[in-house]
């Protein structure tokens, strides 16, 4: 793995109004990296994806590939190569499969779309089989899957996935797991954001523990695993 950092994040706060949501946080991503940040319901994880994506306001200073992006617009991170997968999935129902994609293509302008479709699609057969199927009909699962492809039609260097897993049954769970893994090994680098820390500490590099807005532990992901706080309070063991 190439040790070029792809992401800091340094000395990162936010408030909403008296809530103190991040107390200054840092943590770095390296290229082709996948890092989790785990952490209970509330500690801070989506603020956290949220600030790198310019979609909440921040203090602090966030790079990418070495270049602040701290001061730039979300559509302008966008181009910089910064792609979120939102918590609840964020489609549009009343488009269809292939509208939807086509959306997270929305600020490009070069001649590549048709063949990263093509990519997502190889990706996620399902989605090709449902290509005109409006998107607020698919399954749970579905459209889990279509939300990672509208972030990769943007072509991201970074892929943020907030909660890939949540609500969905076991055995799609491990499905969605099973291609962040591959996304992975073809060479995304990838930011994820679980409660299931279990499955996402066994597919990540390494890892954050995020505890009330603050890092509390950080380590390999196999290391988190073994780890007995993390077990007691985020593995149920
Ligand atoms: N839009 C908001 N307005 C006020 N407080 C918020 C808002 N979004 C999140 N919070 C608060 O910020 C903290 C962190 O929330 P969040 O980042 O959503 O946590 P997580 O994703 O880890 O569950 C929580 O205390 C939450 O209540
Ligand atoms: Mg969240």
């Amino acid at each position: 793995m190439s040790e070029r950092l792809l992401l800091s994040v340094r000395n990162l706060h936010v408030y909403y109004g008296a809530i103190h949501a991040l107390k200054g946080i840092n943590f770095d991503i390296k290229q082709g990296e996948i890092v989790s940040l785990i952490g209970s319901n509330g500690a801070g994880k989506t603020t956290t994806l949220r600030a790198i994506s310019g979609l909440t306001e921040a203090s602090g200073e966030i790079l990418l590939a070495g270049e602040s992006i701290t001061k730039i617009a979300t559509h302008r991170r966008v181009l910089h190569g910064i792609a979120q997968s939102p918590e609840g999935r964020g489609i549009f129902p009343n488009l269809t499969v292939l509208e939807n994609m086509l959306m997270g293509a929305y600020s490009r302008h070069d001649k590549e779309i048709t063949k990263d479709l093509d990519q997502c699609y190889q990706l996620f057969p399902r989605l090709k089989e449902r290509e005109k199927q409006i998107a607020g009909t698919l399954s749970g699962g579905e459209q889990q899957m279509l939300a990672i492809s509208r972030a990769l039609m943007c072509r991201p260097k970074l892929l943020l996935l907030d909660e890939p897993s949540l609500g969905l049954a076991p055995k799609i769970v491990s499905q969605i797991f099973e291609i962040i893994k591959q996304l992975n090994q073809n060479g995304m680098t990838i930011l994820l954001v679980e409660q299931n820390a279990n499955q996402a500490l066994k597919i990540s590099d390494r890892a954050y523990v995020l505890e009330t807005g603050k890092i509390s532990l950080e380590g390999r992901g196999s290391e988190l695993l073994s780890n007995d706080d993390v077990r007691r309070c985020y593995l149920g063991v």
